[in-house]
């Protein structure tokens, strides 16, 4: 970061000290008022819940422009990557900076398929589990197990084995997220095929059976790479900002990736993909859109248009548009003419985007709004959706993970408060209350 010639300058009202604070600029998007000194020279913290105007760090990674609705990955535009890119290419970009070459990515290709069988210790991990568990809670234990099966990729000081635990979870976490479905339905687990790319041995291990040959159709095998593309990484959000506190106490890789599942798993985050198919299926036709827009902007209903609306995106999440095109590629090779969830989730896009309500709150689909569509048409059942998220954004975790573990100025995340409790008082005895 660039100290800037402006500096920012804090005055009081009541006429104590005035205070100035750095201005510091990125490569691109906002700059930011250092206050670091603050409580040192104010005695006063800043308030911002939800970390609406808060930077809490800063990285080269991912970079979104909400008003533009613009997301670049390491520089390079999510269109770009997720029409010329495969999941592994974008993964290596993520990890290392910059797009690989011929012989980078045939190797970091190798590395990841060796490294996506689980011990297999790991299935009888699985049987402690209810078979009728949601399979987001399967992958919060099983990742979180990982740790302690692959112990010699834990020391987070070593270089060496920070990359091997990356590496383990960017192959394994597909694997458990299979078992996850598999162990969920009744079905044996299927073990990965080396023979396979990333995505099309991910769909052989969620839908192969033992009893006949399985060919994964390799146009819903570039659908769902695309989609992990799309999904790989989003700045500071709220999982990976989960990713990085976990991290920032010195955390193994494998409990902060599983801490990161745990935060995806809300709703009001990649739960949202769940969540929007089961509003359209709720919504259920065309006729009965306006009700729900109704409740949705009624202020004593807690429901909300899920898919809809972003802390950064005021403007069309880029993602959205990718995924609104693929859900009709998907819809089309299946042969699947007329599916009421696309035909309600377009006119709920339509009407949304002409209501006033949709647009002083600049609310648009997100990427959560058509994704459900495309990965119910592929077969996966809705409970499986975040769990998909979850195998995409593994890379984004650990990118940032390792990111924060490298900065040498890293100190472990400890926000401070605004107490509003009692103030000091003396213990009662329980015959004097
Ligand atoms: C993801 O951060 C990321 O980058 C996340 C993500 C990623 O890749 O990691 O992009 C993935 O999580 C996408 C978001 C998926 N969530 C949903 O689709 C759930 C529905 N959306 C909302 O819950 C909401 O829009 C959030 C959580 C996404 C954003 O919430 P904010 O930024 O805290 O905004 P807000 O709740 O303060 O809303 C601002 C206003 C409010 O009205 P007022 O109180 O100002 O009158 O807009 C309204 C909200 O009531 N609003 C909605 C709405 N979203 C916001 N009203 C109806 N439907 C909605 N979906």
């Amino acid at each position: 970061m660039k100290l800037a010639d402006n500096k920012a300058t804090l005055s009081f009202s009541n006429g104590s000290p005035s205070v100035e604070m750095p201005v510091y600029h990125g490569t691109i998007g906002p700059d930011v008022i250092d206050i670091r000194k603050l409580y040192a020279q104010t005695g006063m913290f800043t308030y911002d819940p939800g970390f609406m105007s808060t930077a809490s760090c800063q990285s080269s990674i991912t970079y979104n422009d909400g008003d533009k609705g613009e997301l670049l990955y390491r520089g390079y535009p999510i269109e770009q990557l997720a029409t010329s890119c495969d999941f592994l290419e974008t993964c290596y970009l993520l990890l290392y900076g910059e797009l690989p070459t011929a012989s980078q990515k045939s190797d970091f290709d190798y590395r990841i398929t060796r490294h996506t069988m689980v011990h297999e210790q790991m299935a009888r991990f699985f049987q402690g589990f209810r078979r009728d568990a949601h399979p987001m809670a399967v992958m919060v234990g099983s990742v979180g197990a990982l740790a302690a099966f692959y112990h010699d990729s834990t020391d987070i000081t070593d270089p060496k084995q920070r990359m091997i635990a990356s590496m383990r979870m960017i192959a394994k976490v597909p694997t458990l997220a299979a078992m996850a479905y598999k162990y969920t339905i009744g079905q044996p687990f299927v073990y990965p095929q080396n023979n396979l790319d990333y995505t099309s041995n991910f769909l052989n291990m969620c839908f192969a059976v033992p009893c006949e040959d399985y060919k994964v159709n390799p146009v819903l095998a570039r659908a769902l790479d695309r989609i992990f593309i799309l999904h790989a990484d989003h700045e500071q959000n709220a999982s990976t900002s989960t990713v990085r506190l976990a991290g920032s106490s010195g955390a193994n890789p494998f409990a902060c990736i599983a801490a990161g599942i745990a935060c995806l798993w809300g709703p009001a985050h990649g739960g949202a993909n769940e969540a929007a198919l089961k509003m359209l299926a709720e919504i259920g036709s065309v006729d009965r859109i306006p009700e729900f827009i109704a409740r949705a902007k009624d202020k004593n209903d807690p429901f909300r248009l899920m898919g809809f609306g972003h802390r950064v995106y005021k403007n069309y999440d880029p993602r959205a548009k990718i995924m609104q095109k693929t859900s009709h590629e998907v819809l089309a090779e299946l042969g699947i003419k007329d599916e009421p969830l696309l035909d309600v989730a377009m006119e709920l896009e339509r009407i949304a985007l002409s209501d006033d309500y949709f647009i002083e709150k600049k609310l648009y689909p997100n990427v959560d709004f058509y994704s459900g569509i495309t990965l119910k048409a592929m077969g996966f059942p809705t409970s499986m959706f975040t769990v998909l998220f979850a195998v995409a954004r593994t890379v984004g975790w650990i990118a940032q993970w390792k990111e924060m573990v490298e900065d040498p100025g890293q100190k472990i995340g400890r926000p401070r408060q605004l107490y509003t409790g009692s103030p000091p008082r003396d213990y009662q005895p329980i015959s004097k209350r």
